[in-house]
Order: C-alpha cells, then structure tokens, then sequence
C-alpha cells in the first residue's frame, strides 16, 4: 500500500498497535448492566465511562424511554424549526430551566452540535471567545467555524486569563470566556468564582461547557454553577446527556433573549434532525430521579471518596481530581497500553490516554466512577491497579519524562 492516499501518523501507530495486540479503541461490547460489561468474551468492571448516575439501566429511566417510542415512534425525522419539534422537547426545556436555575433552556441533538452551533451562533465577525487551554475538541471545532477569532489563556489560571482579557476587552464587541466546568480528562474543577470576579471587573460573558458537572456536581447534580453558587453570573451554561443524564443530546441555557437568539441562528440546531422521543423521555426521567432523593449522590461520591483514597494508597498520582473522573498518571504512552492491556486481561475496562490528546510523556488511564458501582467492583479495580503497577512498573508521583 506504499502508495495510497490514506496515509497519516496516527494510522502507522494503531497499526503498529494491533500488532503486537496493544490496540485498545473501538473494542465492541458484547454485554453490558453498566457497571459490568463483557468484551472478547470477558466478563470486566467498566471505569471507561461516562455515566455517572449509573441511570443507563435504571428501570424508571428505561420505562420512559419504552413509553415515549409507543406513543411518538422512534425518530422525529426533521428539525425542532420544521415537523421535529414535540411537546415533550418543550417539556424538556422547561424542566431544564427550572432545575438548572435559568430563564430558558434548548436541547440539541448532541452535546458537541450543542458547543458548535451556541457558539458559532454567539461569536460574530465583532465578537472574541477566550479558551482555556484544556477546552475539549467541541469548543476548539466551534472556533473554526465561528466568525470571530479565539485567544487562549494558560488551563485554569487567572493571571493568564486576566492578561488575554485585558487585551481584548476593547477591541470586541462581546468578549466570551469559554471553559469546561469539570475537565474530561483530569478531573479537575475550573476556579469559577474567580472567573465569575473577572468576567464582572471586565465586562466579559462567561460559557461554561458543563459535559461532566451537569448531574454530578451541585445541589442534586444541578452543576459546577450551581456548586459554587453563581448561577445568575453564568451567561449560558452547556451539558451533554451522553454522561450523567444516560442518553444523547444536549443543552444550552441562559437568559429568555440569549436563547431565543441562538434558537433562531444557531446552524447545528436549525439545521439537524430534534433528538429522538426515547431520550428526551430518558433525560427527563433522569432528571425526576436526581430530584426525588439525595442518594444517587450519596452514593457517588460516597465511591468518589473511597476510590481517590484507595488509588493514594497505593501511591498512584491521580493529578487534582475533585470529581468521580480520576486519572492515573502513567507517563509514557506504549506504557499506557500495556496498562490498558493488563486491566482488560485481569477484568477491567478502562481507557488509555496518550499523546497528542495530552503532552508528550505525560500518558495516563481515565479512570471514571458510578453511583452504581458496589463496593466490590472498586476493590476490585484497586487489586487490579496494584498487580499492574508491580508487573509493568508505573511510576510513584507525578514524574515527567
Ligand atoms: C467537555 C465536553 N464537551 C462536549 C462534549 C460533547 O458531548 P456529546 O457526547 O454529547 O456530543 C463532550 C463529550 O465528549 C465533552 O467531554
């Protein structure tokens, strides 16, 4: 094949990667009750993914989801602004609103439709967005397609925020800070009541992509805005419901005229078949279960707490995690896969992180944690985890390489 036009880096690294049976993405699930899966005939305790609640098989949640396929039928085969608007897509939004504390609320098709399209929407020829370094894939794409341009600042820092804001305050008509509330592959929280304090000394709009606070942070998961109190100071606050909220889609809020100005210009929105009847009946349903009681969220950070301190024990470096996503330095990337490898041989699905998705030497396993998962499960997975570092020999502490 020297010479086909399919030709890239990465290609020769996942080749290289299958052969010598490291290759650890797109690995078909045969099986899964969320907390456990079976993969290649194994059965393993799932810390790969994103579904923090455990709500993906709760009985409530799937009855919903079964109801609203009887009565609406499995697609709405067009856009929200044509034939795919149902009322329960406007029952959504309400609730929405309500439980996240704003104004108003509109759902998209995805998570990663909702950053591309609120922001490009929000982001004129006039206007500037500034990013923190770590912002995920969505926000960056959104960049591309938005008018305007984006300045980045140093992940999480404040005198490197205050100096792009400084700069650019006035060459702009609105200046938009744009973070993660939660960051996908660290775990940590964004400083909020220092960029809300920045925002207000500036003049600036603040865009919160809350894909992993919504539902885990925050008075019964109502956010990382909600956690630090600044609810009012957030201009549009995103979420996704491919994580806590079990499904696909995702959401935007803010005030009644921000929203209903990206209702009527944002591309991804206008342009894209409305989320399907099943999980707008299983977000909703989610979001019944998060309200009801407080103890989906006992339990979830009941394991937080257990698992952060088993992982410290141990003497792995687990970076400032504060949330149930927590990341196990290894630092070299073909280390990661043979990591990755191990876990899934002795029973355990977890997900390598490498290059060029972080620095160079500084590889690591996302590790992510359910409300669901037992006791058991945990122990199991900290077993796992010491085996592995006596076997493969992972460093103590952060150590760069
Ligand atoms: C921070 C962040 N924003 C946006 C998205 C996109 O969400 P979705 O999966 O709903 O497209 C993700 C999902 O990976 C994410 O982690």
């Amino acid at each position: 094949m020297g010479n086909s036009t399919y030709t890239h880096r990465i290609l020769d690294t996942a080749n290289m990667l299958k052969d010598n049976n490291l290759y650890p993405f797109f690995r078909a699930i045969e099986a899964s009750d969320g907390t456990t899966i079976t993969h290649d005939g194994i059965d393993m305790v799932m810390i790969g993914s994103n579904n923090y609640l455990g709500l993906t098989h709760h009985p409530y949640v799937q009855e919903a989801a079964i109801k609203a396929i009887e009565k609406f039928g499995t697609g709405c085969t067009g856009s929200r602004f044509l034939n795919g608007n149902l009322t329960i897509h406007e029952e959504l939004e309400e609730k929405l609103a309500r439980y996240l504390g704003h104004e108003d609320a509109i759902v998209f098709s995805t998570g990663m439709q909702t950053n591309l399209g609120a922001l490009a929407a929000l982001c004129g020829p006039k206007d500037c967005m500034l990013f923190d370094s770590e912002n995920h894939a969505s926000m960056i794409d959104a960049s591309r397609l938005a008018l305007g341009p984006t300045f980045k600042w140093k992940h999480n820092d404040m005198e490197s925020l205050e100096e792009v804001l400084a700069s650019n305050i006035n060459r702009f008509n609105r200046v938009t800070i744009v973070a993660d509330g939660v960051f996908s592959m660290t775990g940590d929280v964004l400083r909020l009541p220092e960029v809300v304090a920045l925002a207000e000394k500036y003049g600036a709009h603040i865009y919160l992509d809350d894909a992993h606070g919504i539902g885990v942070m925050g008075d019964r998961g109502r956010g990382t805005m909600n956690h630090f109190g600044v609810t009012d100071k957030i201009n549009y606050n995103m979420g996704t419901f491919s994580k806590s909220f079990a499904s696909i889609g995702g959401v935007i809020s803010g005030s009644s005229e921000a929203m209903d100005y990206v209702r009527h210009t944002a591309r991804s929105f206008m342009f894209s078949a409305s989320m399907a009847p099943a999980s707008v009946a299983t977000v909703s349903a989610c979001i019944d279960l998060c309200e009801k009681d407080n103890s989906i969220h006992e339990a979830l950070w009941g394991n937080v707490d257990f698992i952060q301190k088993g992982f410290k024990e141990l003497g792995f470096y687990t970076y400032n995690s504060e949330t149930p996503i927590v990341p196990v330095f290894i630092g070299d990337d073909l280390k990661a896969m043979q990591v990755t490898q191990f876990l899934k041989e002795n029973g355990v699905f977890a997900t390598p992180v490498i290059s060029p998705a972080v620095p160079k030497g500084e590889a690591l396993i996302r590790t992510s944690y359910m409300a669901s998962h037992k006791r058991e499960h945990l122990e199991k997975v900290l077993d796992v985890f010491e085996k592995a570092k006596k076997a493969l020999d992972i460093p103590t502490g952060h150590r760069l390489h």
